[in-house]
């Protein structure tokens, strides 16, 4: 294998910091500059995109400034909203609302919140937030969720963005480690005023906000709730000529761990219950239920991965943990799924990409890539190819790949 650095601009890192690609920087994005790449190679004429594994809509908003069409699909509802909104067209009529209500919301955070206070049922909230931080955050929600019933919609999109990047800013959690921790909150200098930080991080936030959503979008996405698995109930059939996407890798990455403060503060999750059924809903979850699920999960009905040495894998990496050779048996049972319904929606004489890391258990190595690879040549795929793009974490042996193939 060629040698292979560590290259930021490849992941979301290198995402333009004041763009939108910016508004919200979650770990699942992967590079713009990756997509922009893929997108130089293919023909705009007649070219239709699909990501089914849509994220923070990085393949969509990367369409929609060219004008290409493109239609995403994710299972999380919010990341979706955050889609649509980075996505959205914005007039000047909007920008000026935007700002005029931000300003109110400057106001609510120099006198610490003001009455109508709004926070949401997340468990030991107090952990994430100081009291002074809280209460001003729960007025800033107070506001937004009151004026929704009579302000445009794309303005109060831009308040949320704007909120969940202050809300984010000023929580003591860290989510840096697998599991998470929070960081202590007494170190602050005597005379510190929450209020004062958080006025700054706001108003830097929605002039960033302000500049960069006046950008041009020349299309309109089309954005849907799906399961990647059936994709096909969903989608027009035999339609798309481009798909251009990163799905989850199997590493035990629980997205919701890391989106749970931005859906709970925003209506997307009420309770740890619903956070660990939408997990087992994801290719790949693991957090709350999702894992003691995974402990009992067999396969509902035999399907050979086409990988010889597949079931080797899950026999050595189960001497070591049975619960986590269940967990790589289920994702590639469910990548399979998703394959098989993908195969239906592309066009024929269509192209895929995906973008896919290689995974580690204990010593096993699990090649991912060269799994897909042989996922997508059973399903009818043709000139399958897999090419290494970059070097994954500073861990020996953990790579990212480009696949590429064709249906015939
Ligand atoms: C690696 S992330 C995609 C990142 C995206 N390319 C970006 O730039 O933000 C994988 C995504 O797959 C979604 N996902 C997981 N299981 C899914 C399923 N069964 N159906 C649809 N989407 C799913 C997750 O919610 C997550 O957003």
């Amino acid at each position: 294998m060629q040698q292979l650095g560590l290259f930021a601009h490849l992941t979301h890192k290198a995402n333009l910091r004041h763009t939108r690609y910016g508004w919200l920087r979650l770990t699942p994005a992967y590079s713009v500059h990756l997509v922009q790449d893929v997108l130089s190679q293919i023909t705009p004429h007649d070219t239709v995109v699909l990501d089914p594994f849509c994220g923070t809509g990085t393949t969509a908003l990367a369409c929609a400034e060219r004008g290409i069409p493109v239609d995403t699909t994710d299972i999380n509802p919010f990341l979706l909203w955050l889609t649509k909104t980075k996505v959205g067209a914005y007039d000047s009529a909007h920008l000026t609302a935007f700002r005029s209500n931000a300003q109110y919301v400057a106001q609510l955070i120099e006198n610490s919140g003001g009455n109508d206070i709004w926070t949401p049922p997340i468990h030991q909230i107090e952990k994430w937030w100081s009291v002074d931080v809280l209460r001003i955050l729960g007025g800033m929600m107070g506001f937004i969720r009151r004026i929704s019933d009579f302000c445009s919609e794309k303005v109060v999109d831009l308040l949320k963005v704007a909120f969940c990047r202050t809300m984010i800013a000023h929580s003591s959690a860290s989510f840096n480690h697998q599991s998470m921790s929070f960081k202590t909150q007494n170190n602050l200098p005597l005379f510190h005023r929450a209020a004062d930080d958080m006025l700054m991080t706001w108003q830097a936030v929605v002039e960033d906000l302000y500049i960069s959503a006046q950008s041009k979008v020349q299309t309109k996405p089309g954005i849907f709730l799906c399961d990647a698995r059936k994709l096909s109930t969903v989608l027009p059939h035999d339609f798309y000529t481009c798909v251009i996407t990163s799905p989850p890798y199997p590493n035990r990455m629980s997205y919701i761990r890391e989106l749970r403060p931005y859906m709970y503060w925003l209506g997307y999750l009420c309770d740890g219950r619903e956070a660990g059924e939408l997990d087992w809903q994801a290719i790949g979850g693991t957090w709350g239920v999702a894992t003691s699920n995974v402990g009992r999960w067999s396969p509902p009905e035999t399907r050979a991965i086409p990988y010889p040495e597949f079931s080797g894998i899950l026999a050595k990496i189960s001497v070591k943990s049975d619960l986590l050779a269940r967990y790589v048996h289920k994702y590639f049972y469910d990548m399979a799924d998703h394959i098989n319904d993908l195969f239906l929606v592309v066009k024929s004489g269509g192209s895929i990409y995906y973008i896919v890391g290689n995974s580690k258990f204990y010593d096993v190595i699990v090649p991912v890539e060269a799994i897909f690879a042989s996922m997508f040549s059973e399903r009818g795929f043709v000139d399958v190819d897999v090419r290494p793009i970059r070097k994954r974490t500073s861990k020996k042996d953990l790579y990212e790949y480009l696949i590429c193939a064709r249906k015939p």
